[in-house]
């Protein structure tokens, strides 16, 4: 099965496009190819999208799953593991997609105390964590190394889950978390200081394809199953049994939950 991010502009957006209020179209065709977004701005709409996807996945997936006797690892990819991606896993798992398209967004995922050590904050990026640890604000700077724009966004203990399973893990390197703890965060980047809304749909489409593909490599995983009972994959979600949401059930929701403003529609098709 193949599945088709088709992204819908709504509102103003619509009208600019197709010249509403008796704009001249030539005038509306140039409005199509200038910057409407700071880099900030898309950073921002894409880093909601992920705190609403990473919460639904860690709640509605992972937390019900486990009570349904569903198993998720750190080692879910390896053959004789029948598992599906812990939370921080799926994240990693957008960012190899997003590495793998053609959209030039990077997303990473660090903290100070990390369960590993490759996730851990250095130079400039570490500094301003202290901040984002004091006061919980998004943080932005140019990484002249790389020449990328960088945002940094807290991630927060939103969930037991996030809390138990740091604590107890063999390798972490803190055990005292607590909910609502800023454990770590989440940090963006794109070559460009501004992004015209072709582009910002590309960023915000790239973005819902990498969880469909991680979600997707996670269903495919437990086709798989051979000791393991199989969850039936449809419409139903862990809370009601032992199911799993298809992965345009699971896309559905997180448009449902998003919120951000400008551009919102993002529609799932498949073939
Ligand atoms: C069942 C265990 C488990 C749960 C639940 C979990 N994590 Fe993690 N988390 C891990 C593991 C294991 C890693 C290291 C993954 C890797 O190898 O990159 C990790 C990585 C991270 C990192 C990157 C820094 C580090 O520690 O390596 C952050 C930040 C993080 N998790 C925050 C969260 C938050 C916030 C939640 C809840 C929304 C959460 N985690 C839920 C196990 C868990």
């Amino acid at each position: 099965m193949r599945i088709l991010l088709k992204t819908i502009l709504l509102g103003t957006s619509i009208c600019m496009l197709h010249s509403c209020g008796g704009v001249p179209e030539d005038k509306a065709d140039t409005a199509t190819v200038e910057n409407a977004f700071s880099v900030e701005e898309v950073l921002e709409m894409v880093s909601k999208e992920n705190d609403v996807t990473r919460t639904l996945y860690t709640k509605a997936i992972v937390g019900k799953g486990k009570t349904q006797g569903m198993k998720f690892d750190e080692d879910w990819r390896k053959d004789d593991v029948e598992a599906g991606p812990l939370p921080a896993l799926f994240l990693r798992g957008v960012a190899t997609s997003l590495r793998k398209s053609p959209v030039p967004l990077g997303l990473y995922l660090g903290s100070d105390f990390p369960v590993n050590a490759a996730n851990k904050f250095e130079g400039k990026q570490a500094e301003l964590f202290t901040q984002i640890k004091k006061d919980q604000k998004p943080q932005f700077f140019f990484d002249e190394d790389q020449k990328l724009h960088t945002a940094m966004f807290a991630d927060l203990a939103s969930a037991d889950a996030c809390v138990t399973c740091h604590n107890k893990h063999p390798q972490t390197t803190k055990s005292d978390w607590k909910l609502g703890d800023v454990m770590g965060a989440t940090t963006w980047q794109y070559p460009k200081d501004s992004l015209t809304y072709k582009e910002t749909v590309d960023v915000l489409s790239s973005y819902a394809k990498g969880t469909v593909d991680v979600y997707m490599e996670y269903l495919d995983e437990i086709e798989n199953f051979k000791a393991s009972e199989k969850p039936e994959i449809g419409d139903k979600w862990p809370e009601e049994g032992f199911y799993l949401p298809s992965a345009e059930v699971f896309l559905d929701s997180v448009k449902k939950l998003s919120s951000y403003e400008t551009v919102k529609h993002l529609v799932v098709t498949s073939e």
